[in-house]
């Protein structure tokens, strides 16, 4: 659940109490606070500072309890190195350093004096530091009833959970200001996370598309098409991948008109939410199954992106469009071998069920471009584990049918750190996919299959729609530790996708 600090600004004036945190730089330099502390301490933090061996240098602090003479619980000197050559994301990360090193165990409240040896810190860089400390606050605890009993039953004698965070600056109300955006941000992040982070019995794609539906309080608006509708549509591939299952499948559609009309056409965020994968008749293995409750991060990230925008009122018109379906074994589940009709009239010879998430988003892709004239539509999905094998889970796999799109994203992706890293499509490949039977088939074979994967997807791109494919299989679930999270699901793509449209597709 997101983080129940709260987080303000203030001036530079010294706090009475809690746990304090202060810069130092190369050289041991101190900020201008430390200096004030130092002086009237007679040297307390210098002299701490000596005897850890510490030099201001990144990663290094110096951590003291009690501090004699001062009322604060504690006080922590953390090292910057060179802030002067920080860029958003050096502050962001040390946003997220810094609130990993509070607990709350010695005090309820922290005070963050963010400043330079040499200056002050731009607002739009404390915003992002503020950005950091949230995103590192996540956890999800929702399921963690010891602890929280616990807690309630210690809640008098001593409650040890970090409550406030206070940050300190040349110009807080300016970093107030600068902070509207920030917590939308932290919101659409959050709300990403929880998705995926749900276990698959509690989120199933009725429930999933309710969550969806609470976005119409911030002037969003949701509707949720059922299986009668999605019939009448045509969707025959995505309704087949959930033919097995229970629980009906949905498709969700949410509209942001920030733009109004003059902003023209939409851009179109489509999410692959695949509430569980089992794989169908074509099952998985059952080692790491219970990671496919997490096949849904694209759908995710769509839903924590549309929040965003609509929280910060961005001037833009956005559509997102997701397709929530659960991929189960049973008597009614498709069969390999089995060819179904999809919206856009053309079929596919079903494989293997395992390859799934490509039949979901053929009929969303299709269905968002009839609708909607999307002037770009960008899907993110977690399609295929050959982009793990192929980029780690540094960088998610982009392909794309437009090279202006291309670069817009991965210079977004540099700027957030969601990193995307361009794979190629092509002719030869796309043969990979043609069947004997239908027009395509949902597998391609041994080799490239995030390629095979990506060209499937693209038969339900029409001539001169600019195109993005993002397979966020390895960077949105089973994250691997940062600074800024400290979570499975990762919220990837909501910081990205936020700068994409600040930078490419918003009126200023
Ligand atoms: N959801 C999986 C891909 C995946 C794997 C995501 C691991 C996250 C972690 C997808 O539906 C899938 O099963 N893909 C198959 C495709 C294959 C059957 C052609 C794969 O990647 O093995
Ligand atoms: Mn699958
Ligand atoms: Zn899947």
């Amino acid at each position: 659940m997101s983080d129940q600090t709260a987080l303000s600004f203030a001036s530079k004036t010294a706090p009475a109490d809690g746990v304090v945190v202060m810069f130092a730089e190369e050289g041991r330099k101190l900020s201008p606070a430390a200096q004030d502390l130092d002086k009237k301490t007679k040297g307390l933090l210098s002299r701490a500072a000596e005897i850890a061996g510490f030099k201001g240098k990144k990663e290094q602090t110096v951590d003291i309890l009690a501090p004699q003479g001062l009322k604060f619980a504690r006080l922590v000197l953390v090292g910057l190195d060179k802030p002067s050559g920080y860029g958003p994301e050096d502050w962001l990360n040390l946003g997220g350093t810094v609130r990993g090193l509070l607990s709350g165990k010695e005090a309820p409240s922290a005070h963050i004096f963010v400043e330079m040896a040499g200056g002050d810190v731009a607002t739009a860089d404390i915003a992002s530091f503020a950005l950091g400390a949230l995103l590192r606050g996540y956890k999800f605890q929702k399921y963690k009833t010891k602890s929280r009993k616990k807690k309630d039953a210690d809640a008098e004698a001593n409650d040890r959970t970090l409550k406030k965070i206070v940050i300190h600056c040349a110009d807080p109300k300016a970093a107030s200001q600068a902070f509207a955006p920030v917590r939308a941000m932290a919101e659409g992040v959050t709300l990403a996370r929880d998705l995926v982070n749900e276990p698959a019995n509690v989120l199933g794609p009725a429930e999933f598309a309710a969550r969806a539906k609470a976005l119409t309080k911030l002037g969003v608006q949701v509707e949720v098409l059922g299986p009668k509708v999605l019939q009448k549509l045509g969707m025959g591939a995505l309704l087949a991948v959930g033919q097995g299952s229970d629980r009906p499948s949905q498709v969700v559609v949410m509209q942001w008109k920030g733009a109004g009309p003059r902003g023209g056409e939409p851009v179109a965020i489509v999410g692959k939410g695949v509430t569980f994968d089992t794989g169908g008749i074509s099952l998985k293995p059952a080692a790491g199954m219970e990671d496919m409750k997490g096949d849904m991060a694209g759908a995710a990230c769509v839903v924590g992106l549309m929040h965003e925008l609509a929280a910060r009122k961005a001037k833009v018109n956005a559509v997102g469009i997701i397709g929530l379906v659960e991929n189960m074994p049973s008597g009614r589940a498709q069969r390999p071998g089995d060819v179904v009709t999809s919206m856009s009239g053309q079929t596919i010879e079903v494989l293997n069920t395992d390859a799934e998430g490509r039949m979901v988003l053929a009929d969303c892709l299709w269905y968002a471009q009839e609708r909607f004239k999307p002037k770009a539509i960008i899907n993110l999905a977690t399609l295929t584990g050959a982009v793990m094998v192929a980029l780690g889970k540094e960088h998610a796999g982009l392909f794309s049918n437009n090279d202006e799109l291309s670069d817009r994203l991965i210079a977004a992706g540099r700027a957030t750190g969601e990193k995307l890293w361009r794979l190629p499509l092509g002719a030869k490949y796309d043969k990979m996919i043609d069947s004997k039977v239908a027009d395509m088939k949902n597998t391609g074979g041994k080799w490239g299959g995030s390629i095979s994967a990506a060209q499937f997807l693209q038969r339900f791109i029409k001539d001169g729609t600019p195109w993005a494919h993002l397979d966020i299989a390895g960077t949105a679930m089973s994250s691997v530790d940062s600074e800024i999270n400290r979570s499975w699901g990762s919220g990837f793509g909501v910081r990205l996708l936020d700068r994409l449209f600040a930078d490419a597709y918003e009126r200023h």
